[in-house]
């Protein structure tokens, strides 16, 4: 996973947890490299999953929520550095459609070595209907960034999620 989730992990940790926190953390993870990243860097994803399982046994708040909380922080994030990636884009449907093929194309351009999920998406009548794959179990985080997709086009959606074997997972999205 790329440094730059990690980092922007810390910056969220740090913001609504308090600097104690994150240093707690960075010792209950156990980490090879001490809990130094940069941005550019890459790393096994499992150290992530080590930070939120510890924040979460601190803080009593259940990893799910966290990933989720996680994902949609960083849908801001991803406004704020990748500002092209949304020129020109009113429709979260549209954008949403285009993880896969534009978006984390784009991205995989950038980092060669990128983990990237695979969607398949497709629109149901007013639903659009994405199946997340990955070996790497980050449905929450997926489900956080399209909770950050709704917040920035300004929508209301209902997100009906639903597991279809260990590494897929089906989001049934439709707007209020
Ligand atoms: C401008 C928007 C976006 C950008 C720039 C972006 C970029 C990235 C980057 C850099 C990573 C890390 C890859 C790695 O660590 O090797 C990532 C991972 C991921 N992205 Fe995106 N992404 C965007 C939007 C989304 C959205 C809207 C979703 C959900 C629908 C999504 C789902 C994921 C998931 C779940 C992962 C974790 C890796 C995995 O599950 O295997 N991304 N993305």
């Amino acid at each position: 996973m790329k440094g730059m989730v990690f980092t922007e992990f810390f910056s969220l940790v740090e913001t609504a947890f308090g600097e104690d926190m994150l240093d707690d953390i960075i010792d209950d993870a156990n980490l090879p490299n001490g809990g130094a990243y940069t941005a550019v860097g890459t790393y096994n994803h499992m150290e992530l999953v080590a930070m939120v399982i510890a924040l979460s046994t601190r803080s009593e708040i259940p990893v799910p929520d966290l990933v989720k909380t996680f994902g949609t922080y960083l849908f801001g994030r991803f406004v704020a550095l990748y500002p092209n990636f949304f020129d020109n884009v009113t429709d979260s449907f549209v954008f949403l459609s285009g993880i896969e093929n534009i978006i984390h194309a784009e991205v995989l351009k950038l980092y060669p070595d990128a983990n990237l999920p695979k969607f398949d998406v497709q629109i149901e009548g007013d639903e659009l209907v994405m199946i997340y794959h990955s070996n790497r179990h980050f449905a929450d985080l997926a489900e956080g960034l399209i909770i950050g997709a709704s917040q920035h086009f300004d929508e209301d959606f209902k997100i009906v999620k639903a597991d279809l074997d260990e590494n897929s997972t089906e989001f049934r999205i439709v707007r209020q």
